[in-house]
């Protein structure tokens, strides 16, 4: 069995210096949102270009916050792209909303046409989250229209999105909020983590109040005078001072890290571009408003290629290189297909385009033996 090529590698998270300011953290005591949580925070929302950065555990607990910042629940309707990672549509059910799904562009983005659409003939949609899938900009002009429009609400899901910009905005600075992930296989990682961005003063005090139990005291406050009051029901959304030393490291080389995906980005494009049948979901463009982080390496597998998208997916297996396929349509899941009115049929250019899709091994730097060895078992498929 020849070696194994990953669909991705966790960034560069060890070295001296990130091993240092954990240490530092350890010994200092100070184990929970603390002092590097706050600077991390401010390092964050600055890159995004946002006024506030709340830090917590994950992507998924950031639109929570959000939403329930937003006072979006009961009797409201979110709309969620159909074609996601499960996360954006849980959360709409767990702040106590509806998530109404929306087929997809050709390109996998929201359809900002399938969108207006829904809002027209719906007085009780009052979000929508934008998913950047893949790391690419969703057509934000558009979208942003609908959204002054119809007066609701925007909240970005970044998870995947680190750095993306349309024109000279950065994703997760155009909605009322932005969410990102920190996941291990994101763009830049904390093991797990989450960060909330947001201009909006009302949200940022109502996610702080929220991510520690409705506490209106920090740990640190609660020094001076123990009493503090808890002014609504809330969670332990936290980061931990660890996680979040991680991330200020990981700001160090957030540019230098999208630069070598971009890179291999293009390196991929000048190869496949060799390949009939094989067609990248999102070539990179200099001419484009919208720049995307290639945090996936998406391709769609055409009939004139002599393998099925699920036979490439095996026979790349076989000689090692691990693909992936993101993501199922939410109503392919039998929860969902439970609990809401959709089926099979109702999304044809998210079902279509599921059948075509293969995530290609992405991530910086990639050894160009490995690069090699993928577009190789590609070629080698190529020929019937
Ligand atoms: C598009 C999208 N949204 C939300 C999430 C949830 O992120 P987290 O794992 O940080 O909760 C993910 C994670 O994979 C994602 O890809």
């Amino acid at each position: 069995m020849p070696r194994k090529i990953p669909l991705y590698k966790p960034q560069t998270i060890v070295g001296k210096e990130v091993l240092k300011s954990i240490q530092e953290v350890l010994e200092s005591g100070w184990l929970t949102m603390g002092p590097k949580t706050a600077e991390f925070e401010r390092i964050f929302a600055d890159y995004v270009g946002c006024r506030f950065g709340i830090a917590n555990h994950s992507c998924t607990s950031s639109l929570f916050l959000a939403l329930d910042a937003l006072g979006l629940g009961k009797g409201d309707q979110v709309i969620v792209p159909v074609m996601t990672f499960v996360a954006t549509a849980n959360v709409v059910r767990w702040a106590g909303a509806e998530p109404v799904f929306c087929d997809v562009a050709e390109d996998a983005e929201l359809d900002p046409e399938k969108l207006e659409e829904l809002l027209e003939t719906n007085p009780q949609i009052k979000c929508v989250i934008p998913v950047h899938l893949y790391g690419y900009p969703c057509n934000m002009d558009s979208i942003c229209k609908m959204v002054s429009k119809y007066k609701i609400k925007n909240v970005e899901d970044c998870a995947q999105s680190h750095g993306a910009t349309v024109g000279t905005k950065k994703t997760g600075s155009i909605g009322d909020a932005g969410c990102f992930s920190f996941y291990a296989t994101k763009n830049m990682t904390t093991g797990e983590g989450g960060m909330l961005v947001t201009d909006s003063k009302e949200i940022k005090d109502r996610a702080l109040l929220m991510r520690s139990h409705g506490q209106t005291k920090t740990p640190e406050q609660k020094i001076a005078d123990y009493w503090y009051d808890v002014v609504s029901l809330g969670f332990n959304f936290r980061m931990s001072e660890i996680e979040a030393t991680i991330g200020i490291k990981q700001m160090e080389k957030i540019d230098e890290m999208t630069r070598a995906r971009l890179e291999t980005a293009k390196r991929y494009k000048e190869e496949l571009d060799k390949i009939p049948g094989i067609t990248m979901l999102h070539k990179p463009d200099k001419r484009s408003a919208r720049r995307g982080v290639y945090h996936l390496l998406v391709v769609k597998i055409e009939n004139n290629y002599p393998l099925s998208r699920d036979q490439l997916y095996k026979r790349l297996q076989e000689k090692g290189v691990i693909a992936g396929v993101h993501y199922p349509p939410l109503h392919y899941f039998s929860y969902y297909q439970r609990t809401t009115k959709y089926k099979k049929g109702d999304f044809p250019t998210a079902e279509k385009l599921f059948s075509q899709i293969l995530s290609l091994p992405m991530y910086p730097r990639m050894k160009e033996q490995e690069f090699q060895s993928v577009i190789h078992a590609l070629k080698q498929n190529s020929k019937p």
